[in-house]
């Protein structure tokens, strides 16, 4: 993987989504091993978590190595002490980080005065780790990415541009419906068309939702408000009123075709709970995925590193 640092999906190539696929696939049929040991994972979040604390904290703890949580109560980037030297001290006690900011700009920082690893568990920009393991449960589900339809209802947020930009690496077509003023920010359309000029993949912005979801392998929705929007609150929810996938929504898709979310949900609003819990759902083969892939990632950036702090570009990837 380029750089060591996973900071969005457009640090990756598509044989490196393969390979982290394949082998979270294989870890998947494992158990635990020592591959890590001695190693030590920071999570340093500015944002409450479930799955991506708990995924990675298990994937450390799987792979023999350690972590340590630090809350958003604790350290303040940026303003009990800056981002630099936050970045400066962690390379000194441990081997990578997963930090979870309200700034894509605070992340871009923290791995360019780190010299470990620096892994973004979602940002206001991206969510890459969620993308990741989207793309194992949709392969498992269906078998394939290569042409699966991917159809997006809703908010052009974090999550839906890394799968945005997953989907477009490995060929699968996006076709995303948003309201007005709320589309994927165009710097990430534009990445994801140059990749989707190479693998084929059919990226369509769809004025109504309801066509979007026809020929959709997967139906994909995500919060209307997301952490650090709080305040935005009543417009959001006024400008995605009629932007929910329910029984009726999932009905004009095919037969076949999975429901996807990351959780946490907001039932009522962005999915109904029947579409949640019913025979389609993928959403909790999402949340165990987030622990495998994870695994791989964290294999990927650190197992062929000694023990010890590891300087970035050491280390091969396969
Ligand atoms: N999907 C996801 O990232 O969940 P958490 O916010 O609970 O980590
Ligand atoms: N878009 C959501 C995803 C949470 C996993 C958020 O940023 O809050």
């Amino acid at each position: 993987m380029r750089g060591k640092d996973l900071l969005s999906i457009a640090d990756l190539e598509a044989e490196d989504v393969w390979h982290l696929i394949r082998n979270a696939q294989v870890l998947k049929g494992e158990g635990a091993s020592n591959v890590l040991a001695g190693m030590c994972l920071a999570l340093l979040f500015e944002k409450p978590s479930l799955r991506t604390r708990l995924s990675f904290e298990l994937a450390m703890s799987q792979l023999g190595g350690s972590s340590i949580y630090l809350s958003p109560q604790e350290v303040g980037v940026g303003s009990r002490e800056s981002v630099a030297d936050v970045a400066l001290v962690l390379s000194r006690y441990v081997d990578a980080v997963v930090a979870r900011t309200f700034r894509q700009a605070t992340v871009d920082s923290l791995a360019h005065y780190a010299s470990i690893p620096v892994i973004n568990g979602l940002s206001d920009v991206e969510h890459p780790c969620q993308a990741l393991a989207d793309l194992l449960t949709i392969y498992e589900k269906l078998g394939q990415l290569e042409g699966v339809t991917i159809a997006f209802i809703g908010d052009g947020n974090n999550v839906a541009s890394s799968l945005l930009l997953a989907a477009s690496l490995v060929g699968a077509h996006f076709h995303i419906a948003s309201p007005i003023g709320y589309a994927i920010p165009e710097g990430i359309m534009s990445q994801a068309r140059s990749f989707a000029a190479k693998s084929h993949s059919r990226i369509e912005k769809a004025g109504d939702f309801r066509v979007a979801v026809h020929s959709a392998d997967v139906v994909y929705t995500d919060v209307w408000i997301s952490m650090g929007q709080e305040e935005e609150k009543e417009e959001r929810r006024a400008a995605f009123a009629n932007y929910q996938v329910n029984a009726h929504l999932l009905a004009q898709a095919p037969k076949g075709a999975i429901f996807m979310h990351p959780l946490p949900a907001h039932y009522g609003e962005e999915v109904t709970e029947e579409v949640a819990r019913g025979p389609q759902s993928a959403i909790f083969d999402q949340a165990e995925n987030r622990l495998h892939l994870q695994k791989a990632l964290l294999m990927d950036l650190l197992a062929n590193a000694k023990p010890g702090r590891m300087e970035k570009g050491n280390g091969s990837v396969d």
